[in-house]
């Protein structure tokens, strides 16, 4: 899909086989829709007058033959209250507007719907979140159906900008909206595809797929005979049960000077999470394919980076492997080493992602990282928290939390700060090892992240806990791509 940007007022000269226009519930017409309407000789106004469209939020109406404009067609998109109109109501507009379109046949379009007054959005997000919100509202997984559907017909939509500096902007949007895209829809294919197909070699060669696209990566690939040299004893317990081999993927981006110190991004990769001699349950077990979304999301922002050659030097750490039973899996009471030295009681194997990520934080120490950043589908907890809504976000610094949170908010992937403050490792306590695995039935995702504080052992630490965001469930069942956005975001404003 392509993302063209034309510069002028509404309506413009700019052929189109549909503008895409907004419609509020009060008020007279205004912006973009006005323009039209008058160009139209009043139609839009006589087709909301006699009740063909309204500007209730998720109503749709079709304007066939707007003569006139170079528009053949309208769709009038409900956008709700006008000065209730935000980013985010502009992105399920511009959902609501996609779904409308899809079963039409219609190739191009323009999106008007950034771009009323009223709103007063950045023109540099407004663009973005049209490309993103296309991007997504397109995206579909069928490459394990004998059938494919057929692909939508939607090839263009152009984007209006009002001078050169909207323009700008604009580019600069459908730009980093494009990266975006890109690396969310990696991490969506990433997590939708089943353990079997996307074992720990699977992200290893999806790794060596964003390192071959550009110069700026560099990958290495630890198997398990390197992590024991390493002295991995956490990620190597969790993956003791499993014939499939883990894999450590250390894929490095440099896209600024070589001095500058590098973010490291930690994602969990349990391929697939069974819990091990702890085993889990079997109602909705299958959705354990998606405990590799946080190594997932790590891979499309380093995809997104790629594609923007964008300045910062990220380092992605991810240990990937399976949690299975078996007679060699480690059990309940084992006691291993991690490579930190620290000792730890497996109480129970179901609380697997804080041990591999524990010796991902410890080997991010080499590359003495200006932030150390740890994306992990981590607790059950923090989904009975946040729902899946907000992700959590546990940081023991203030200004990391600041920046990780604004990058949420902007990029509409929104994360809560929840504390891991040490009172949460008090019930940790082992009589056997420095610590156990696992604390009291009460703040999970807390006590999750605060075992994790121990391994990365340092200010500049966040751990964004995405157990509830990293896929939705039902009929809409299927990884999210978050925190993809969030993260680049973030390191884009570095
Ligand atoms: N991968 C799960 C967390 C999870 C569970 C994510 C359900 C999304 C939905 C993790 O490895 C796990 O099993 N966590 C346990 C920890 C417990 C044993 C301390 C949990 O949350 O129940
Ligand atoms: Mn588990
Ligand atoms: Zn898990």
């Amino acid at each position: 899909m392509q993302f063209p940007v034309k510069k002028g007022a509404p309506p413009g000269n700019w052929k189109t086989e549909c503008a895409i226009l907004p419609l509020f519930d009060d008020g007279p017409l205004q912006g973009a829709t006005q323009a039209f309407d008058t160009a139209g000789g009043g139609r839009i106004a006589q087709f909301v007058e006699e009740g063909h469209a309204s500007g209730e939020p998720g109503r749709t109406a079709f304007l066939h033959g707007l003569d006139g404009t170079k528009a053949a067609n309208a769709l009038l998109v409900g956008c709700g209250k006008r000065d209730r109109f935000n980013a985010k109501k502009l992105r399920s507009a511009l959902a609501t507007a996609a779904g409308a379109l899809a079963p039409t046949g219609i190739r191009t379009a323009m999106s008007y719907l950034a771009h009323d007054d009223a709103a007063g959005l950045d023109d540099y997000y407004a663009a973005r979140v049209t490309v993103e919100t296309f991007r997504a509202s397109f995206y579909k997984f069928d490459e394990l159906k004998s059938k494919h559907e057929p692909k939508p017909k939607m090839a263009t939509v152009g984007l209006q900008a009002a001078d050169a500096t909207a323009e700008e902007r604009t580019r600069r949007g459908v730009a980093d909206g494009l990266a975006i895209a890109a690396g969310v829809e990696l991490a969506r294919d990433l997590g939708n595809l089943p353990a079997n197909y996307c074992t720990p070699a699977h992200l290893a060669k999806a790794a060596r797929g964003i390192a071959n696209g550009h110069d700026n990566f560099e990958i290495e690939v630890i198997d398990e005979r390197g992590m024991k040299k390493l002295a991995m004893g956490a990620l190597l317990s969790v993956t003791h049960g499993a014939e499939e081999p883990a894999q450590l993927i250390v894929l490095n981006y440099r896209g600024a000077p070589n001095g500058a110190s590098p973010v490291a991004l930690c994602g969990k990769g349990i391929t697939f999470d069974t819990g091990g001699i702890s085993i889990k349950p079997g109602a909705k077990m299958d959705e354990m394919k998606f405990d590799m979304c946080g190594a997932a999301s790590v891979l499309g922002a380093m995809k997104a980076l790629g594609e923007l050659e964008a300045p910062v030097n990220v380092v992605a750490i991810i240990p990937a492997c399976e949690n299975m039973p078996g007679s060699r899996a480690t059990r309940p009471g084992d006691i291993v080493r991690s490579m930190s030295g620290q000792t730890i009681e497996i109480l129970n194997t179901d609380a697997e992602g804080r041990l591999i990520l524990a010796d991902a934080l410890t080997y991010a120490k080499r590359f003495e990282p200006r932030y150390v950043i740890d994306i992990a589908t981590l607790t059950g907890a923090c989904v009975m928290a946040l729902g899946k809504v907000y992700t959590g976000l546990f940081t023991n610094d203030e200004e990391l939390a600041a920046r990780l949170l604004d990058a949420g908010r902007r990029s509409l992937d929104p994360a809560w700060r929840l504390p891991a403050d040490d009172e949460y490792g008090e019930s940790m306590k082992s009589n056997f090892a420095d610590f156990a695995n696992l604390g009291a039935r009460y703040a999970g995702a807390s006590s999750a992240a605060h075992f994790l504080s121990r391994f990365a052992d340092r200010k500049g630490w966040a751990h964004l806990d995405i157990a509830g965001t990293a896929w939705l469930e039902g009929d809409r069942k299927g990884a999210t791509g978050r925190p993809v956005p969030l993260l680049v975001d973030f390191l884009l404003n570095l």
